[in-house]
């Protein structure tokens, strides 16, 4: 692998480039030219295939700008930062935790700004660009602002993940899946942040495409062996035990984070295979694949559980391409808390069940003198009540307010008792528990180019796995004479109706014509020749092994569509 020579050829051949050339560009920005868009796209129609035909979840999609309360309630307008520090002197910005990690090897993730400001006094650490003073470190929050609305009254931000869409309409999707719990909803489309100082290309993007799945469980069934059965089956075709890194226990392949216990739940396990296969699907190597636990300082503000799976590159080490967390109930709560909807599930038992409820009872001797006319109000506010939060409440030394129509009431502890009463109940309300896998589509199609590059003594061509190649076929006529080359628009033209991406290339030498096919990475050529005008036949050459067979035209479709998806 060369990300030199691959970017190189991503650039030349109309894959990627930087966008805003001609304005020298921004940074944290890329193009997608012809055949890097439609390299993306058989990418994502891949990842459907695997999340909506595999999987049976659904895609929604919602909109790339959210209002700021829907953000507060997920907790990015708080959170949703890194810690930034900038030079006294030349006044470039920096992420104060990657400046420190390069100069003192140690980390520092999940410290405090105080600090990192600390440590980077204590250490002398100098601005890596003109070696000058580094001021204090503060948050900075990655979200892009706008404004809503041509007064501009409403803050707005572009969205930095798509799952809150998913979150948000849980209601309506509930609906949808009928009310039962476990379902799976995706979402793929741009995301974007505002990245202090973007240097590494397309891995870090200030806007970039992810593909994420919110899967909502019923938290009982995290364990449910329908999870576990099929992940064992997957987990098959990742038995190798090459990625497990021995000095640094968190580092497993799936298999061994399923063996050791190391992954919160099942579903998880399962989800870590599907993700890892997927990976394998694409043509990038096992051996280069490996699955990485968050420490709990790196952990999101939302998650218990999160799993890196990461690919290595020469130019970056191992880096995250695909994020996949247990974010609990975490989403849901915050919405349901922030717009007051219940956000929750109603779970129906196999048979109704007896249970001791606890109730909250008034003191009517207490209760009726201080409410007066408003007390049967109260009882009946009262009946609704979870007790057991109420309870909460007056252990921790509060009162409990009641909302009536035009008032609150305020409840104190010696005015109430808390009795069992047995009850018969159909199921219970709970609040889905939901398993992430994030994809990061650009850093996976930047994987998916760096290995498949491939050199040997004649050629450097991309070995790019078949169905996911840009163009299918080329088709060249040996010589550039009339016939041949007619035949070969023919051909060409035959093979679009059915449906493969077939180009035709007349320029140059044929060793020149399939030197440029097999740089970008088409897995097949076919070649029409004179013995084609004779007897009706054509070669069709593979880009891999470089062998020719020579089939009829007439079975030229049957034969590609064969090789192409088998
Ligand atoms: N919803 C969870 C979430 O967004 P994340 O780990 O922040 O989790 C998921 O992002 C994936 O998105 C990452 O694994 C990575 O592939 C991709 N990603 C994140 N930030 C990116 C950036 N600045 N440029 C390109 N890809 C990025």
């Amino acid at each position: 692998m060369s990300d030199t020579k691959v970017m190189n050829i991503a650039k030349k051949r109309g894959f990627l480039w930087s966008s805003f050339e001609i304005y020298s560009g921004s940074a944290g920005f890329f193009d997608y030219g012809p055949l890097g868009a439609t390299l993306k796209n058989n990418i994502i129609s891949k990842w459907r295939k695997y999340y909506i035909v595999g999987e049976g979840f659904y895609e929604i999609e919602s909109p790339t700008i959210m209002p700021e309360e829907a953000l507060k309630a997920s907790g990015h307008v708080d959170h949703f930062t890194d810690p930034m520090t900038e030079c006294k002197d030349c006044l470039e910005v920096f992420r104060a935790d990657h400046v420190i990690e390069d100069v003192i090897d140690d980390d520092v993730e999940g410290l405090e700004n105080q600090r990192l400001t600390e440590i980077i006094s204590e250490n002398q650490i100098g601005c890596p660009k003109c070696g000058g003073h580094l001021t204090h470190v503060w948050s900075y929050n990655l979200m892009f602002q706008t404004m809503i609305g041509a007064k501009g009254k409403a803050t707005g931000y572009m969205r930095p993940e798509t799952a809150q869409g998913i979150f948000i309409p849980f209601k309506r999707l509930l609906r949808f899946f009928r009310g039962k719990l476990p379902f799976g909803v995706v979402q793929i489309g741009k995301a974007y942040r505002n990245e202090i100082s973007p240097r590494q290309g397309i891995i870090r993007l200030r806007e970039f495409t992810q593909a994420e799945a919110e899967i909502f469980v019923d938290p009982v069934d995290k364990d449910h062996p329908k999870f576990g059965n099929v992940a064992n089956d997957k987990l098959k075709l990742l038995s190798s035990d090459a990625q497990l890194n021995k000095e640094d226990p968190k580092i497993v392949t799936a298999k061994s984070a399923v063996e050791t216990g190391l992954v919160s739940s099942e579903v998880l396990t399962y989800q870590l295979c599907i993700a890892g296969r997927f990976l394998a699907d694409l043509g990038i190597p096992i051996d280069v694949i490996r699955f990485r636990q968050h420490l709990p300082t790196e952990m999101a503000h939302y998650a218990i559980d999160c799993w890196d799976v990461e690919v290595l590159t020469d130019r970056f080490g191992w880096i995250e391409i695909i994020g996949i967390a247990d974010r609990t109930d975490f989403d849901l709560k915050s919405h349901a808390k922030y717009s007051n909807e219940d956000l929750s599930v109603f779970i129906e038992y196999d048979e109704p069940k007896k249970i001791n409820k606890l109730v909250v009872k008034p003191d009517m001797k207490k209760f009726g003198p201080l409410f007066k006319a408003d007390a049967p109000k109260v009882i009946k506010a009262l009946e609704d009540l979870d007790a057991s939060e109420v309870q909460r409440v007056f252990d921790n030394g509060e009162t409990y307010n009641i909302d009536l129509e035009d008032k609150t009431v305020e409840i104190s502890s010696d005015v109430v008792s808390f009795n069992e009463q047995e009850e018969m109940v159909r199921g219970e309300k709970v609040v889905p528990h939901v398993i992430e896998p994030s994809f990061g589509i650009d850093r996976i199609i930047y994987s998916v180019l760096l290995h498949s590059y491939t050199e040997d003594d004649e050629r450097e061509f991309l070995k790019l796995e078949k169905q996911i190649a840009p163009i299918g076929v080329n088709v060249f006529p040996l010589v550039n004479k009339d016939k041949l080359a007619e035949k070969a628009h023919e051909i060409r033209e035959e093979l679009r109706n059915q449906g493969i991406i077939a180009e035709y290339d007349g320029s140059g030498t044929i060793g020149r014509r399939y030197a440029r096919s097999d740089e970008i990475g088409v897995p097949f050529a076919v070649t029409v020749d004179h013995e084609t005008l004779e007897n009706n036949t054509v070669t069709i050459r593979n880009r891999d092994n470089l062998e020719q067979v020579r089939i009829p035209v007439q079975n030229v479709y049957s034969v590609l569509i064969d090789l192409l998806t088998g």
